[in-house]
């Protein structure tokens, strides 16, 4: 999708000739002397529309304005979320064939928070998934553009929300595809498609140079599984390099069956997101090669099948973690942290400035949140407060959830140093209790978007978070120094 932001009040925005044009009419709405903005004003006279958020009403070719259709839809406050949601309306009814040229319109100077809405309003409204599909309906939508009589003012954010929706659409894009059609294979050759396009450098580690590596967990998960794993390194090098990285590691199981501790059968299909972290890892790639921010950034992603076969690793195996720490495989379906444990001892070569992992890594998380917050977790308290904070100037939520030592007790074992389950109370704690061990050597934080990668139901589908919260507390960290 383009995207372009237009420095136009409603008098310039009616003689722009468009398919649909969408009007953000506040609650503190005050009509001007052009006819776009006396019409709008009559509607709410007359009681027709009211510029309240959830309200909405459609006119055909009204003689006002050049566009075909005109929507006009309450944005009450104009709060981020009233625009968003109202954005979201608005185009939900717009899903003609014939749109071609979209117009979004604020009818009062814009705010920065709602421009960001608007933009992540559109893009998720208009994306389509389309890979797997015979006879895909045409886009026909090409571009998009944004209007405000104060474009100059908001015209940096508008355009950090763009690169983010970019990385939004490949995050989507990864984790909706089958697992079938996205194989640790495919996302590795993803990840070098990515890197030749832009200034980043992309390494892929196949089951030998893994093995050599020692990462005997991540390995236990791969066994079972006739898709040989891949480990993948990307570097993005916008600082001196001198400048101690921000590493991102990102969960990769293109498919979750459970292993011989199997999952049932129903939604069972749904594990084809489990590899959400990994693609929000390469959607923050995206995004980085669009705004070129002055900071170091490493993504990791640990990628394989989790399934079932004679090869398959068996409750009770005990195998030795790149950390040398020995773990009992208690449960074969708690493979994210199997494989993101390796993967966090092979950060420390980049002796970084903080970790951030990311995983749809329990359903306990999503039992506790639900999808609104994903779960945040974090040892160190500025990186975990930086990160909230980014979560909300992002628009893409989190919740901090807790680390106390005593969560840890479950994972005692008698047959290795860690057992990779707890018990069922605090699943998504346990979780996070597991990999802090293997976190110690630097700031850590870890990110449970297992209620938050995906929508179920009619919707399904990826969300593409957390990409939004990563770039914007990556960007806090360009503009820091
Ligand atoms: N990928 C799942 C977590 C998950 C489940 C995400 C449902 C989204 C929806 C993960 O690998 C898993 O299976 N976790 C287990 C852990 C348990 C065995 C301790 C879980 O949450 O049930
Ligand atoms: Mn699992
Ligand atoms: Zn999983």
């Amino acid at each position: 999708m383009n995207f372009e932001l237009k420095p136009l009040g409603l008098v310039g925005v009616a003689s722009e000739k468009v398919d649909v044009l969408v009007v953000l009419v506040p609650q503190s709405f005050k009509a001007a002397k052009d006819d776009l903005s006396a019409l709008v004003a009559q509607t709410i006279k007359s009681s027709d529309f009211e510029p309240k958020a959830g309200k909405i009403l459609h006119l055909y070719r009204p003689s006002q304005c050049n566009a075909t259709k005109l929507i006009l839809v309450g944005v009450g406050e104009g709060t981020a979320k009233e625009v968003r949601a109202a954005v979201a309306l608005a185009l939900a009814g717009a899903k003609t064939p014939s749109l071609k040229k979209l117009l979004v319109s604020f009818a009062a100077p814009a705010l920065e928070d709602a421009v960001r809405a608007v933009v992540l309003a559109i893009a998720d409204a208009t994306y389509a998934y389309t890979f797997t599909k015979s006879k895909p309906e045409p886009r026909t939508l090409v571009k998009a553009t944004v209007a405000t009589s104060n474009a100059t003012e908001v015209q940096v954010t508008f355009d950090r929300a763009v690169a983010i929706v970019a990385g939004c659409e490949v995050a989507k894009e990864w984790a909706n595809r089958p697992a079938n059609h996205a194989t640790p294979t495919h996302l590795g050759e993803a990840a070098q498609e990515l890197a030749k396009t832009a200034k980043f450098s992309c390494e892929v580690l196949g089951p030998k140079e893994v093995a050599k590596l020692g990462m005997g967990s991540f390995m236990a998960v791969a066994q079972g599984s006739e898709q040989p794993l891949r480990f993948i390194v990307l570097r993005y090098d916008g600082a001196a390099k001198t400048k101690a990285p921000t590493v991102l590691v990102g969960k990769g199981i293109t498919f979750d069956c459970g292993g011989i501790s199997i999952k049932p059968a129903g939604e069972m299909d749904e594990m084809k997101f489990d590899m959400s972290g990994a693609a929000s890892v390469l959607g923050v790639f995206r995004t980085l090669a669009l705004l070129k921010p002055a900071i170091n950034v490493v993504g990791l992603i640990a990628s394989c099948e989790n399934m079932v076969s004679g090869k398959a690793v068996k409750p009770g195996d005990v195998v030795t973690s790149m950390s040398g720490q020995t773990i009992e495989i208690l449960n074969t379906d708690a493979e994210g942290r199997l494989v993101l444990c390796d993967a966090l001892t092979y950060a420390e070569r980049f002796k970084p400035a903080a970790v951030v992992d990311i995983a749809t890594l329990t359903g306990a998380c999503m039992v506790a949140l639900g999808g609104v917050r994903s779960g945040l977790f974090a040892s160190d308290e500025a990186l975990g407060q930086a990160l909230a904070k980014a979560g909300d100037d992002a628009q893409d939520l989190c919740w901090r959830m807790p680390l106390d030592d005593d969560y840890a007790d479950g994972l005692k074992t008698n047959f290795a140093d860690v057992a990779n389950i707890g018990g069922r109370a605090g699943g998504a704690v346990t979780a996070a209790k597991f990999l802090q061990r293997f976190a110690q050597k630097f700031p850590w934080a870890h990110l449970d978007i297992a209620g938050t990668a995906w929508k179920s139901g009619a919707s399904k589908g990826a969300t593409g978070r957390p990409v939004g919260l990563l770039v914007e507390y990556l960007l806090m960290q360009a503009a820091a120094k």
